[in-house]
């Protein structure tokens, strides 16, 4: 079944279980400062999950356009995409497990619909733990069905929790639904919570069935509701037995005429044939929904796909213009599904004079950045002395003059096995009095992808390591940026040098100490001066103000910040670095995450 299909009987399904279809909201969020872009299906329904009235019913199911952006540089691998759809159906305080759950099994196994055998499915609910109990219910109705009882796992609350959006609001137990992509049929022992490798999440029913207090309690929520997400392109590949999306027939048109323009096959060069796809893809994406390119928020992520994509364009031999022609492509595979990108003509000239105005210096660009490989080569040559990091400044350069954003001189760099000193490119920016203020304040800095339950408890932990980074490395050890996603933190700090072992062994232990005292987590608004008297972690950054926000975690922890937080440090489980690293001179960057979470 391709993706077309699927999308197709998904909505059809639910309309006939009484739904009504409603359009994908816009990638740009309307009503939510917090985030650039819509990340999953339910964001834009958050007001009517909360009690608002919904002008189409209690029933809805959509296909919404979602653009995630944490991991733009990991695209190009099997499953990462920028831009993606979800497939979901919503009850606004409707139907609820009973219902949901006989219709996700019904879609799955129905012999009209997917027609999956149950061998190749598995299942996993919620545990438990202290704000909440197992989830018997879902447990009962999957094996009202059918399902034998290997095939349900029960999963903490890391795996099997779902919200809230923000840091209080409705939230809840999921149950989810996993298919087999090993060979042959499934051992028995095998499950989704012991062979993440062999069962691929298709398919997500949330019961929002909690609602969490600015205290942290979780209260039964008066309106009960379900929030489900299948994500279209992971799911198409799977049920097609295909290693990968870029696999698909949502893909594959415009992989054949990247293939046309290219001196490359795809077999070649498959990582830039993907990079310019899924890049261009996100773009087209977003001219649609009338985002323009330029060098702050949205724009800037804009700008950035689309001069990715045409540096890797370059990389296999592309030489004309051609952004417009592959947004062609991607314009057809989706037009009869998001109406907006029939603005044709407005979309590819937003890309075209983008592109025109990188092409006027990307060539310059690209020999200024051999002058200076060659010009290190020459010091090497004169002196003995290997030059391996691009100063801020010369960064700098490449960005003002010829537009490179810095994310590209720091891949270029890197296929020469070189650094770039990021920091002094920012030093270099701020000094140049640039017009945007979030290029370096909100697109550098990353920060939080969203409000979920699992990024604030990261946010938190984050919070935990910058303070034993200060105490264990001294007090430069100060931060310079982060990102974080339900999946990890990624944490940039000032310190010369690679940690040893010991350093990073020390850096856990400080912070699951932290986990294992339980502290509780606090807001406070305080003056400024006290702040300062009580060493709160992030003065550097403010600007004088009367008052700031800090969190409080007692002896861990004293850090200026707008949250959101948990509510005590025991709702972490265990702390662990996966990775640690330099970007650049004196810079470095952590990826950690949480393991054993509650
Ligand atoms: N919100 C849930 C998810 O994104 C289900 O739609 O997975």
């Amino acid at each position: 079944m391709n993706a077309r299909e699927l999308r197709q009987k998904f909505i059809q399904f639910f309309q006939e279980k009484g739904h009504t279809v409603i359009p994908s909201a816009p990638v740009l969020p309307e009503n939510d400062p917090t985030v650039l872009f819509t990340t999953a299906g339910m964001h834009p329904l958050v007001p009517y999950l909360m009690g608002e009235k919904h002008p189409s019913g209690t029933r809805l199911v959509n296909a919404q356009k979602c653009i995630r952006t944490g991991d733009i540089d990991e695209v190009g691998d099997n499953t990462h995409l920028t831009f993606f759809e979800m497939l979901g159906n919503w009850s606004l305080g409707d139907f609820f497990k009973e219902e949901a759950i006989a219709w996700s099994f019904e879609f799955l196994t129905g012999e009209k619909w997917l027609g999956i055998p149950l061998e190749k499915l598995s299942f996993t609910v919620f545990e438990g733990d202290e704000n909440a109990p197992v989830d018997e219910q879902a447990i009962a109705i999957w094996k009202s069905l059918g399902v034998p009882d290997h095939k349900i796992t029960k999963l903490p609350k890391s795996e099997n929790w779902w919200g809230p959006a923000g840091q209080t609001g409705p939230c809840g137990p999921d149950t989810e639904m996993f298919y087999w992509v090993g060979e042959g049929l499934p051992p028995k022992e095998s499950n989704p919570g012991n062979d993440e490798e062999n069962w691929v999440e298709i398919w997500n029913d949330v019961f929002m069935q909690y609602n969490k207090t600015a205290e942290g309690a979780f209260e039964p929520l008066e309106q009960k509701n379900v929030d489900t997400g299948m994500g279209l392109e992971r799911a198409a590949a799977v049920l097609q037995g295909k290693k990968s999306v870029y696999d698909t027939e949502l893909f594959g048109p415009i992989l054949e005429k990247i293939g046309i323009l290219s001196e490359f096959s795809y077999d070649e060069k498959i990582n830039s044939f993907r990079v310019i796809a899924d890049h261009l893809r996100a773009a087209t994406i977003m001219a649609a929904d009338r985002v323009k390119p330029s060098n702050n928020d949205q724009g800037y992520v804009m700008r950035r796909l689309i001069r990715r994509a045409i540096r890797h364009g370059k990389l296999i031999g592309i030489e004309e213009a051609f952004t417009h022609t592959i947004a062609k492509k991607v314009i057809h595979t989706l037009s009869d599904v998001y109406p907006e990108l029939k603005h044709e003509e407005e979309i590819l000239k937003t890309l075209s004079d983008e592109e025109e105005k990188f092409s006027k210096t990307i060539n310059q660009g690209l020999r200024e950045f051999e002058k200076l490989l060659s010009g290190f080569q020459k010091a090497f040559e004169n002196t003995g002395r290997k030059i391996t990091e691009i100063s801020g400044k010369q960064a700098f350069k490449l960005y003002d003059t010829y537009g490179f954003p810095i994310e590209m001189t720091v891949e270029l760099a890197k296929e020469k096995e070189l650094t770039v000193d990021v920091k002094g490119f920012e030093e270099a920016y701020e000094a140049h009095k640039e017009k945007s203020r979030s290029l370096s304040a909100g697109v550098f800095k990353g920060g939080l992808q969203d409000h979920s339950w699992e990024t604030t408890r990261l946010h938190t932990a984050t919070h935990l390591m910058h303070a034993a980074l200060i105490k264990i490395l001294g007090p430069h050890a100060t931060q310079r940026g982060s990102n974080i996603t339900a999946e990890r933190t990624r944490f940039d700090f000032q310190h010369p040098e690679k940690l040893t072992d010991e350093q990073k062994a020390e850096v856990e232990k400080y912070v699951n100490s932290a986990i294992a005292s339980d502290h509780k987590v606090t807001m406070e608004i305080i003056p400024f001066e006290e702040a300062k008297e009580r060493k709160a972690i992030g003065l550097f950054e403010d600007k004088y103000q009367e008052k700031v926000k800090v969190y409080d975690m007692g002896p861990w922890s004293l850090e200026l910040c707008g949250g959101p937080h948990v509510e005590h440090l025991g709702q972490l489980g265990r702390f662990k670095i996966k990775k640690e690293q330099s970007i650049g001179a004196g810079l470095r960057r952590i990826k950690a995450v949480l393991v054993d979470k509650k």
